[in-house]
């Protein structure tokens, strides 16, 4: 059997990424050029900023991409991109320039969901995980539960009301002065103060007992900061950071845990920015090796954006014989 190449482009938000992805699951190059320390000077993700900053380096990246995996546009059998969700500016610098090079090279286009791309991240480390399986999808801008029926075929069981669970993070960092993005800044400040020390509320959503609402916890944060500071007492940003953490970690495993068992899943795959959480990974190996599932998660390169997972989930459609036409649009509140 002939192998098959996939270039993947990804510009979703504020990396801009490409890779070159053999048979699905063998990922010959993976570039990203993250726009972080551009962003961290606002306190989050400009979009203006975003878009610009893709145009002048997605052609070096894609070069890159094709250098590092030893390949050039010839060998290529499909162009995969992100068309949705994310910022619309962003992502039509992606979908622009995956146009323009298919029509140009006359090859396949495949656009691909990005929520999909980091499910199938999950793909790359574990050869063994096939679908049926439950995903627990963690980033800045979504928090889904997802029952994952085949490649390309999925169930939405439950999601957030409100703030995703990586907003929620960047939020309170704002708030107890760690900067963006405060995901990984808050893991690291809570391995040293005590999760116990201030109890943040575990929000449930009535009726709902797959989705989630994380703008509670976040609110409670900010007011115990304002109290503290009324009060002229000591804000202890380790025990902060380490008790919201918990509180979000335990939300997030009871309701994947719940989710699995209701719908007769054996497998977890957690996906997502959130996904490298150290505390969240620490506490679904507990939770699944007591409740007999099979946990998955990527390595933290494969967890935030990157165009790898764009390449994994552009392959499963592009064997499923899915194409985009040359009207593929930016759509950036796109549905699953
Ligand atoms: O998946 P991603 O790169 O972008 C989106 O699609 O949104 O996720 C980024 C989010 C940010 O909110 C960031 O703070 C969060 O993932 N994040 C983390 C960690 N690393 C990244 N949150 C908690 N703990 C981490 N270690
Ligand atoms: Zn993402």
């Amino acid at each position: 059997e002939k192998d098959v190449l996939i270039l993947a482009i990804e510009s979703s938000c504020d990396e801009t990424a490409a890779a070159v992805v053999r048979n699905g699951r063998e990922v010959l190059s993976n570039v990203i050029s993250s726009q972080i320390d551009l962003h961290t000077l606002y306190g989050g993700v400009v979009p203006e900023i975003a878009s610009r900053k893709h145009i002048e380096r997605i052609n070096q990246v894609i070069q890159e991409a094709l250098k590092e995996s030893n390949t050039t546009f010839a060998d290529i059998d499909a162009i995969g991109v992100t068309y949705g969700p994310g910022l619309v500016g962003a992502l039509l610098v992606g979908v622009a320039e995956a146009k323009a090079l298919a029509f140009a090279l006359n090859k396949p286009l495949v656009g691909v969901h990005h929520i999909e791309g980091h499910i199938a991240a999950n793909f790359i480390e574990h050869k063994e995980l096939e679908p049926p399986f439950f995903s627990l999808v963690v980033s800045g801008g979504h928090t889904h539960l997802v029952k994952v029926k085949d490649y390309g075929s999925y169930e939405i069981i439950g999601k957030t009301r409100d703030d995703a669970a990586g907003e929620a993070f960047d939020k309170v960092a704002r708030a107890i002065g760690l900067g963006y993005p405060g995901g990984p800044k808050i893991d690291k400040v809570a391995k040293t103060g005590n999760p116990h020390a201030i109890q943040f509320p575990r929000a449930k959503v009535e009726n709902a007992p797959y989705d989630f609402s994380f703008s509670g916890v976040k609110s409670a944060v900010l007011n115990y900061i304002n109290q503290q500071q009324m009060k002229q007492e000591e804000i202890l940003v380790p025990d902060v950071a380490a008790s919201f953490q918990k509180a979000v970690v335990d939300v997030l495993v009871e309701h994947a845990l719940r989710g699995a068992k209701d719908f007769h899943m054996d497998s977890i795959a957690v996906a997502g920015g959130v996904a490298s959480n150290s505390l969240l990974r620490d506490e679904m190996k507990r939770a699944c090796e007591e409740a007999g599932m099979k946990l998955y998660y990527p390595s933290p390169v494969y967890c935030t954006d990157n165009a790898a997972m764009i390449g994994v989930a552009a392959y499963y459609e592009y064997i499923n014989g899915r194409r985009s036409g040359w009207d593929l649009n930016a759509v950036p509140n796109l549905r699953l």
